[in-house]
């Protein structure tokens, strides 16, 4: 594993990509104190000012492309153990790449990936945590560990800490039925009524699972259960999480 470190960049996952180009091997980390520009899902931009830990890992993972998604899921699992092994929060995961404390979003995931024909080229793992961070500096719905437990972490410590954590994880057999049950354990809108808005239609009903591509069943009023793929999750009101 070679860990990067850089003052300030424009998004970790550019930078990484870069790397993954000119031939870097897998286990490359970028970290950043800042971003310039860092991004999330859907192009949405990412705050990443001082006091976050912003990095993105470049893994080669020998796994067919329609597997690609599973990565994300993965990462999730891994941030998840990594964040308990360094606080006594309970996070749990939302679909499909959120860490929520509180109700509110502790981190993000941005897995991007090349592909080639039938096989994955490289993945690039982007995770933000919000970490040393306060009210002001976080868009509303945002919760840092800071904020929630009122003393900073060494960005440092935590990095090796999630970093082992993923790396366990991605050294099992891969197995996307393994990991999405896992996933699905600590989902915090396991069998929850939920809305989730693709494009300008929202959909409604009741989260009864995920299958091994990540994608989700929804039972609605229709008489079979909807599998989504994308879409933005919300915890329908009066569904208690
Ligand atoms: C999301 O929740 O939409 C995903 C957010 C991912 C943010 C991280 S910060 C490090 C890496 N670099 C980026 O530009 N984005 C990811």
């Amino acid at each position: 594993m070679q860990v990067l470190h850089y003052r300030r960049v424009a998004s970790t996952n550019t930078t990484a990509r870069r790397l993954a180009e000119s031939g870097k091997p897998e286990w490359t980390v970028v970290v950043s104190e800042s971003q310039r520009s860092g991004r999330g899902r859907h192009g949405a931009t990412w705050q990443s000012p001082l006091g976050g830990l912003w990095f993105t890992i470049l893994l080669r993972p020998i796994i067919p492309t329609e597997a690609a998604p599973t990565l994300q899921f993965l990462a999730g699992n891994g941030l998840l153990k990594g964040i308990k092994a360094v606080t006594d929060l309970a996070p749990r995961v939302k679909w499909p790449n959120d860490i929520l404390s509180d109700s509110k979003k502790l981190a993000g995931i941005l897995v991007e990936t090349k592909t080639q024909t039938d096989r994955l080229e490289y993945a690039l793992i982007g995770i933000g945590l919000n970490l040393n961070l306060t009210t002001k500096q976080l868009p509303s719905g945002a919760i840092s560990t800071f904020m929630l437990l009122r003393r900073k972490l060494d960005p440092s410590y935590v990095l090796k800490e999630i970093l082992e954590s993923i790396r366990s994880e991605y050294d099992r057999p891969f197995d996307p039925e393994t990991i999405m049950a896992e996933w699905w354990r600590n989902c915090i809108h396991r069998n929850k009524l939920v809305t989730i808005r693709t494009g300008k239609t929202t959909i409604s009903g009741r989260n009864t699972g995920i299958d091994h591509q990540g994608r989700l069943y929804l039972d609605t009023t229709s008489s079979t259960p909807l599998l989504i793929s994308d879409g933005n999750l919300r915890l329908a009101l009066g569904s208690t999480a």
